[in-house]
């Protein structure tokens, strides 16, 4: 039987990087993908590559439904097969949730082309593959901004809640042959936040979020790479389900 195959949007980094390389250390081919930054996306195929995996490294703008599709065509002719889709490309602008004029409409749009879109253009380009494995599994990368009203910008936490409702309709519609549910990560120890922040406002936040979280810490790449995996490769009865991975931050706060 051929290696089992993981598709995993944005894996040039972070959290889509960590989940490349557990899916090629238990034995899947996988496809590492980037939007703008080719060099890292080789170093994580080449960590994939030193796992066993044969690796696909494609660049492709998520929000591109052509380069959603050419992606889709291009692991079906080297591998036939799609078993894990990891939606984990995403983007925000970083503007406080009270300052109502530091969004434009446009940034609503640019944001939800990625989140929401890109995500809904994956599933679509890659269902025909998918049902081919009936169990398959689809993870959309979430976010704990989705469900407590925190994150980096109101168009980022409404994108984030768009794709939960998106995940809960598409697990109906394309079940049974395709499982698909969200993870809901809270502060991860990612360059998105670094970048974001700037390093004074990210340690500041850093330390916050221990505080105030009951397992007294932040969230690794590869605490969240465990549940898509887990999601994907097990939870064979587990379908439109939202979970949180944020330490016990959103529903049992230290008071
Ligand atoms: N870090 C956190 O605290 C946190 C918390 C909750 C949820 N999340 C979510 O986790 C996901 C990954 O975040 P991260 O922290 O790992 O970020 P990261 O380290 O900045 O990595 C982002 C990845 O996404 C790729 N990407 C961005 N736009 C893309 C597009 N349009 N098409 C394809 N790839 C694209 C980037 O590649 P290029 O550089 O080549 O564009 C990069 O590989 C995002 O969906 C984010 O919303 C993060």
């Amino acid at each position: 039987m051929s290696r089992k195959v993981a598709v995993v949007t944005g894996s040039s980094s972070g959290i889509g990087a960590a989940t490349a390389r557990l899916f090629a250390r238990n034995g899947y081919n996988v496809v590492v993908n980037f939007s703008r930054n080719q060099e890292p996306a080789e170093a994580v195929a080449q960590e994939c590559r030193d796992l066993g995996a044969d690796v696909l490294v494609q660049k492709a703008n998520v929000a591109d439904d052509a380069d959603c599709r050419a992606l889709a065509q291009a692991v079906e002719a080297r591998w036939g097969r799609t078993d894990a889709l990891v939606n984990n490309a995403g983007t925000t602008k970083f503007v406080a949730a009270a300052n109502l004029e530091g969004l434009a409409a446009q940034d609503f749009h640019d944001i939800y082309a990625v989140n929401v879109i890109g995500a809904y253009q994956m599933i679509r380009a890659f269902a025909p593959l998918m049902k081919k494995n009936p169990g398959a599994g689809v993870v959309n990368i979430s976010s704990v901004a989705s469900v407590a009203g925190i994150g980096s910008s109101v168009a980022y936490m409404a994108s984030k809640g768009a794709l939960n409702a998106m995940t809960f309709g598409l697990a109906r519609a394309l079940a049974p042959e395709i499982r698909i549910n969200a993870v809901g990560p809270g502060m991860v120890e990612t360059p998105w936040l670094q970048n974001g922040l700037g390093a004074e406002r990210y340690e500041a936040t850093r330390q916050m979020y221990m505080k105030a979280t009951p397992l007294a810490a932040t969230i690794t790449p590869e605490d969240v790479a465990d549940a898509c995996y887990w999601l994907c490769d097990g939870a064979r009865k587990t379908t439109g389900e939202f979970i949180l991975i944020d330490s016990g931050r959103s529903k049992y706060p230290v008071l």
